[in-house]
């Protein structure tokens, strides 16, 4: 799925001008001419530099009005307890040596039993709020990529909302694995550029730990717990997201998965509610995936990878970060990695990757970054993200500590809130009884017709019941009695 409203492309010492991408941009309504927009900051990229979007007009938008959506805040919640491969040695046959050398981590965090994945993206959303400077109430979408929820309902996004007290914001979890942020953040990203929403929050988070079967030494080592959010808003200020390659390939389910209650039975060697994977063919799969699908995203936004200041991937293996580093002919740090500290936490590696890029001074405003997602499904989602400014919490002075005690007062309000819900939903339930009472249920009017056929349906005896599964019931045998008497 390829953004195809805008592209975009930097105007910079690869010699590639905006004006040849412009010319390669269809916008889909028929109008090639494409706008120039300077992103208003004057910095440069993390190549030196300077870049230029190149913008064509969105089929439905005001040609006058471009809309884009920026990431404005971010933040991420680790458990604190910390899970050293030492610490695995004790309980699986494995070696940190093993591990390490296999796969680049070193520890990871698990959550406690008092954590989950709700009040750690709750954490995750509260920190990317603040970084925005954005109430709950103004979120209008909130989209949650998570594998290990509560309860396949209700969703892990409801229960975030409710915390949050975001009382304008719809919510659902998004289920496609490891890509499932940068899924999620290309729809928020897409209905925030319609003009259908304004503010979006699109969270990930896991409890990896949950999910782990201990007696796969190849795969329990490898995971880990985490949640990372970011905000998105709606505006002017062109940035955000430059394009999108989404892509799946079910062929490949088996690979990967975690089975759970609709399943009629357990192929063998798998077990209900517990994480396998075919860790040598999904590593094949991440490097081709990886390779590909960076090269069509940054094509798509016009660029090239000279152009790109970071790769921020999903974190699953040092060693595929290497492979793809080498595939694509780039240096390996150009691919971000913290997999050593926190192993794989599925679709929160990337939007915590990301806060501690940014912490870690490797984003700057006006970058080109890419977002790659590959994992369950088969899925992988690649996107292509230029920054945008966003004032530090320490510029902002005195409001910013004010809406920051409002934010609070919502959490608040948003608790008190929920149980007023809940006790008011219980009082009504009691005093009111059934709702079926008052409801009105109206019989549609027959003509004479539908009423004579009526009486004569009613006048034939009703047919003999059928089985669940559609079969007739066998004939009942008579009576030995009846039988008897008959003869
Ligand atoms: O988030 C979704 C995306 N996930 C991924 O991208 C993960 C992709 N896969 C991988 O990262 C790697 O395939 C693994 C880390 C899972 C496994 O590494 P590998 O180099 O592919 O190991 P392997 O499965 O081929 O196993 C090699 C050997 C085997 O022993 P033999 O048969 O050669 O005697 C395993 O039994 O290593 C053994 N082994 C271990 N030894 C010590 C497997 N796991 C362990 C272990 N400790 N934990």
């Amino acid at each position: 799925m390829v953004n195809n409203t805008r592209r975009a492309s930097l105007n910079g010492a690869n010699g590639h001008s905006p004006g040849s991408s412009s010319s390669s941009t269809s916008n889909g309504n028929g109008n090639g001419g494409g706008q120039t927009h300077s992103n208003g900051n004057g910095n440069s990229n993390g190549n030196g530099h300077r870049s230029t979007l190149t913008v064509s007009t969105p089929a439905r938008a005001n040609r006058n009005s471009l809309r884009y959506a920026n990431i404005v805040g971010w933040g991420m919640k680790i458990p604190d307890t910390v899970i050293t491969n030492a610490d695995l040695e004790a309980v699986v046959d494995t070696t940190d040596e093993w591990i390490r050398s296999r796969t680049g981590i070193q520890e990871r965090r698990f959550a406690s039993e008092r954590e989950g994945v709700v009040n750690m993206g709750f954490e995750a959303a509260r920190i990317a709020l603040d970084r925005a400077d954005i109430l709950p109430t103004e979120i209008d979408l909130i989209i949650v990529a998570t594998s290990t929820p509560e309860d396949i309902y209700p969703s892990t996004a409801c229960k975030i909302q409710n915390i949050l007290g975001a009382t304008k914001a719809g919510a659902f979890d998004l289920s496609a694995a490891c890509s499932g942020f940068v899924y999620a953040l290309n729809m928020a990203s897409q209905a925030i550029r319609s003009g259908s929403i304004d503010k979006a929050l699109v969270i990930g988070t896991e409890v990896n730990s949950r999910v782990m079967d201990w007696n796969d030494r190849s795969t329990c080592i490898l995971f880990g717990d985490g949640a990372g959010a970011v905000v998105l808003s709606g505006g002017d200020d062109p940035g955000g997201m430059l394009s999108c390659v989404l892509g799946a390939d079910g062929s490949g389910a088996d690979l990967l998965g975690i089975p759970t209650v609709g399943r009629a039975s357990i192929p063998e060697g798998q077990q209900m509610h517990k994480l396998h994977m075919n860790g040598r063919e999904v590593f094949r799969f991440a490097t081709h995936v990886i390779h590909e699908s960076i090269i069509e995203a940054v094509e798509k936004a016009g660029l090239k990878l000279a152009d790109i200041a970071l790769i921020v991937p999903h974190q699953a293996n040092q060693r595929i970060l290497s492979a793809a580093a080498r595939s694509l002919n780039v240096p390996e740090s150009l691919f971000y990695s913290n997999v050593h500290r926190y192993g794989n936490t599925s679709a929160a590696s990337i939007p915590i990757a990301l806060c501690e890029a940014e912490r870690e001074g490797r984003i700057h405003p006006g970058d080109n970054i890419i977002l790659i997602g590959f994992g369950g499904g088969l899925t992988w989602a690649t996107a292509v993200i230029q920054w945008q400014p966003v004032p530090a919490p320490a510029s902002r002075g005195l409001n910013y500590r004010l809406s920051q005690g409002r934010r609070e007062v919502v959490y608040v309000f948003a608790f008190w809130r929920a149980r007023f819900m809940q006790m008011f939903r219980r009082w009504e339930a009691k005093i009111k009884g059934s709702p079926a009472l008052t409801a009105n249920i109206r019989e549609p009017k027959k003509s004479e017709r539908e009423r004579e056929r009526d009486r004569e349906r009613s006048a034939t005896p009703p047919a003999p019941k059928r089985e669940l599964n559609g079969s007739s019931p066998k004939a009942e045998k008579p009576e030995p009695e009846k039988e008897l008497e008959r003869r």
